[in-house]
């Protein structure tokens, strides 16, 4: 039921830009994409498809390539994108970036009246714990491998934390996952995620 949507969605999203996109047949697969990760790649919470606009060329290389090779695994929404990667021909992997990266930047999507207070603690919390490898302002380091986070949505933020500290991401690499998740599992109690999060989905 909900795929119907999304496809009707896609059939409208491959209308207006097929003229950008003559003859290119990397459509099929952007669309197949945009399937799960919603119409203009705002993110899906529906199926726990992030927001891909504004992704780094180097981050969607990796992230394809541990999802495709099995050390993102073990979690329900890696395996379904693990099925998708898979089907994404390397061959056709700048086009379909290229053609991202045409849709428009993602919808603030904070509430607009935001917790002073808990955007406080998360602005603080933020510079204290994740600065050094996400940047200043949550704009990715790629020499440590650390990605945007800005991009991404306020559910997936939490969801992708949970995958870290019980759903086995970073579990079976020695890369960024493994830091990421050695991380993650050694902070203190007292640590308030949904402060960090209120602080990177906030529009500023
Ligand atoms: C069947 C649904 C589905 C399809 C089709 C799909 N994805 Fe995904 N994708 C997901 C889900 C669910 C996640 C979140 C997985 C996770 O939490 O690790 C995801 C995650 C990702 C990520 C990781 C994002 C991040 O911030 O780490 C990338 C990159 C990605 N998808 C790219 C693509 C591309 C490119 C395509 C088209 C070739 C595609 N996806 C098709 C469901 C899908
Ligand atoms: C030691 C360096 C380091 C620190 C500190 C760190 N991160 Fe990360 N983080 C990474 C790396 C590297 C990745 C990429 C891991 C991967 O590919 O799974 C990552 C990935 C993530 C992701 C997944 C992004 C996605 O698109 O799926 C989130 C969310 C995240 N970090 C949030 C945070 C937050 C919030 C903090 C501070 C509380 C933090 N990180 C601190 C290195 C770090």
């Amino acid at each position: 039921m909900k795929y119907t949507a999304l496809i009707l969605l896609c059939s409208w999203l491959g209308h207006t830009t097929v003229q950008a996109a003559e003859n290119d047949n990397v459509l099929d697969e952007l669309v197949f994409c945009l399937v799960c990760h919603g119409y203009q790649a705002q993110g899906n919470p529906s199926v726990g498809a992030p927001a891909l606009v504004g992704i780094e060329d180097w981050y969607l290389r990796a992230a394809l390539a541990a999802y495709r090779g099995g050390t993102r695994a073990g979690y329900a929404a890696a395996m379904d994108m693990q099925a998708a990667a898979r089907m994404l021909p390397e061959d056709d992997f700048a086009k379909v970036l290229r053609l991202l990266n045409e849709l428009p930047p993602r919808e603030p999507q904070a509430a607009a009246v935001v917790d002073a207070a808990l955007l406080q603690k998360g602005r603080e919390s933020y510079a204290q714990f994740c600065a050094s490898c996400h940047g200043a302002d949550g704009e990715g380091n790629q020499i440590l491998a650390a990605p945007g986070l800005r991009r991404l949505n306020d559910w997936y933020l939490q969801a992708a934390w949970e995958s870290y500290l019980t759903g086995g991401r970073g579990n079976d690499s020695a890369d960024g996952a493994s830091q990421m998740a050695q991380f993650v599992r050694a902070l203190p109690d007292s640590f308030d995620i949904d402060a960090v999060v209120v602080f990177l989905t906030a529009a500023e």
